[in-house]
């Protein structure tokens, strides 16, 4: 009878228990990202690097269940991104916000991070401006500024001397080439033309042909990842620059790892300079690797790694704050955040929010597989973004 009476008493104790943990609201992550239309690769990426996080790590942090809830902007919307972000803090009551690949989709949901005091995670937006619109953003992927000082610099130290500058036309592309031509002209560079392309550019011919007949030494590039950088290298290949004599000298977004297999031979040799590439020898990216692996198909790109590397972020900030979630705590923690990303480590620099990091030379090569990758050959260390 006893026994009897304590076997139920313990029966009803693990009932309470567990009822206890499922009536407690889940963390909720509302993902603000670029799942349909033109950029649709960017917000799959960064979905496929938080998700392959997720799954690698469990979804339960310091005992509280980590939901990621996923809005779709469409594309370059920032009305649609501010207005998803609105119902994810007013209806869905989010702990973070999150994701972001378009700099004006970030830029137009800063004011309401601030205003419900939600941290906001940026996993890809990379124009400098973006962490200085709100003290709740904090960012783990680059900044434009960050990735090309060191390829102006490379370009400096091998001979070249003249290049043409093309971007695109919008927060990132101007970003890129206004760093690009002050560190390449302050180091005795030349740059002899420019051009800006609208910032969903389908074509480059007419672009290129004028860029052959000024016959630069080099031509160095920023095109947001996706099918724009696809566009060029084939316009690039079929209007022969190269045999022109102009060298492709890029950021590492017009040969990600992703699409670069869409490029033909085109991509052969041209040096980029970016915070990851696929082919980078580390445990923790044959680890993130597997993971994505587990979740998708086809390779991760930097973006992959930006989700990847958000989520752990938020998972610090959940276990270091035991499960509750206060704003202004949680970015007391992100503030000088170490996290030992599959491109190496990277912190969140204390003043700016913004990611301290290892930028790297890479030159594309065909490796034993037969596929294109882009391989590391040289690097600059605790890369600040000098954009600020
Ligand atoms: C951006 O909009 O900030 C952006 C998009 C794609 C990139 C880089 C930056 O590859």
């Amino acid at each position: 009878m006893l026994i009897h009476c304590l076997k139920l008493l313990v029966s009803a104790a693990a009932f309470l228990v567990a009822a206890a943990a499922s009536a407690q609201e889940p963390i909720k992550v509302g993902m603000v990202v670029e799942m349909s239309g033109p950029f649709a690769d960017i917000g799959r990426q960064i979905m496929n690097g938080a998700r392959a996080y997720v799954k690698a790590h469990g979804d339960v942090v310091a005992g509280r269940k980590v939901e990621l809830i996923v809005k779709d902007t469409t594309g370059m919307a920032p009305e649609v991104a501010k207005r998803q972000a609105q119902e994810l803090v007013t209806n869905d009551k989010v702990d973070f916000l999150a994701g972001f690949g378009l700099t004006p989709n970030a830029l137009a949901v800063a004011p309401l991070a601030t205003e419900a005091k939600k941290p906001m995670v940026i996993m890809n937006a990379a124009t400098s401006i973006i962490t200085t619109r709100s003290p709740y953003i904090a960012r783990v992927s680059m900044t434009l500024p960050q990735v090309t000082a060191p390829l102006a610099t490379w370009a400096l130290n091998n001979g070249i001397k003249q290049v043409y500058t093309l971007v695109a036309d919008y927060g990132p592309g101007i970003d890129a080439e206004t760093q690009f031509k002050k560190t390449f002209t302050a180091g005795g560079g030349q740059i002899v033309g420019s051009v800006r392309t609208p910032p969903n550019n389908p074509e480059f011919s007419a672009f290129l042909q004028r860029i052959k007949d000024a016959r630069p030494q080099a031509l160095f590039i920023f095109l947001p990842q996706g099918e724009q950088p696809v566009a060029v290298m084939k316009g690039f290949a079929e209007r022969e620059l190269d045999k022109a004599g102009v060298k492709l000298i890029a950021t590492g977004d017009v040969t990600e790892d992703s699409l670069i297999e869409a490029m033909g031979d085109a991509p052969l040799g041209v040096v980029t300079t970016h915070q990851y590439s696929v082919a980078h020898d580390s445990a923790q990216n044959r680890a993130f690797l597997k993971a994505y692996a587990d979740i998708a198909t086809g390779r991760p790109n930097f973006m992959a790694v930006g989700g990847w590397d958000g989520m752990a972020a938020i998972y610090e900030v959940i276990r270091r704050l035991d499960g509750k979630i206060d704003g202004d705590k949680a970015m007391e923690i992100l503030k000088g955040l170490k996290i030992d990303s599959p491109r190496g480590p990277i912190t969140i620099d204390p003043a700016t929010r913004d990611v301290v990091q290892t930028i790297y030379v890479r030159r594309v090569e065909r490796m034993k597989d037969g596929k294109l990758y882009n391989v590391e050959f040289d690097q600059v260390q605790n890369v600040k973004d000098p954009g600020k």
